[in-house]
């Protein structure tokens, strides 16, 4: 496994600054950076994979993050099966608070057994240390404005192309 490529895995329901901070400095850290949509089984999704994939990728690209970006899904299987395919040998998570690292660690554990593939952990920017994917679909569904807190083109597509769903 090449410890010069990292994937990035989320649910991305729906992406936020929070990611966008993390995709844009793990971009910086490795030559090959994989964002990946991964269905988590613990959690009821807002937004369907293939949609949170297009809003990630417009994201990126709206905000011009430099760097050699993969955007992609995984549904098929363990995370760990998709970094063995694509030869990452490191996965990189943002870590707000105890609260995360009491979450991350015990996957960063079976990942690592799981694989022998490290688990890197950035602090995220202070301005964005208390969003989450969870108060932005919370505060979206009761009809607030969630701008501050995501990329523009998921501000949009919340405000307008979500509705109904
Ligand atoms: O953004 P999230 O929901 O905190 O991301 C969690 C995610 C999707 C990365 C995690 O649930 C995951 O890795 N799911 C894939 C299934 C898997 O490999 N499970 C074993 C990990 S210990």
């Amino acid at each position: 496994m090449n410890s010069r490529i990292a994937v990035v895995p989320g649910s991305f329901d729906p992406p936020t600054l929070g990611h966008l901070d993390v995709i844009r400095r793990a971009a910086r850290l490795y030559d090959e950076l994989h964002v990946l949509v991964v269905h988590n089984p613990g959690k009821a999704a807002m937004l369907p994979i293939a949609q949170r994939l297009s809003l990630l990728e417009q994201s990126i690209a709206e905000a011009g993050v430099e760097g050699h970006i993969i955007v992609g899904s995984w549904s098929m299987g363990l995370l760990v099966d998709y970094a063995r395919d694509v030869d990452a040998g490191v996965l990189v998570k943002g870590i707000r608070s105890q609260v995360d690292v009491a979450y991350e660690s015990p996957m960063a554990i079976v990942n690592r057994h799981l694989a022998d593939i490290e688990t890197v952990f950035l602090l995220p920017d202070p301005a964005h240390a208390m969003v989450s994917s969870s108060l932005v679909r919370q505060v979206a569904s009761l009809g607030g404005d969630v701008t501050p807190f995501v990329p523009p083109v998921v501000a949009t597509f919340l405000d307008t192309g979500a509705r109904g769903l």
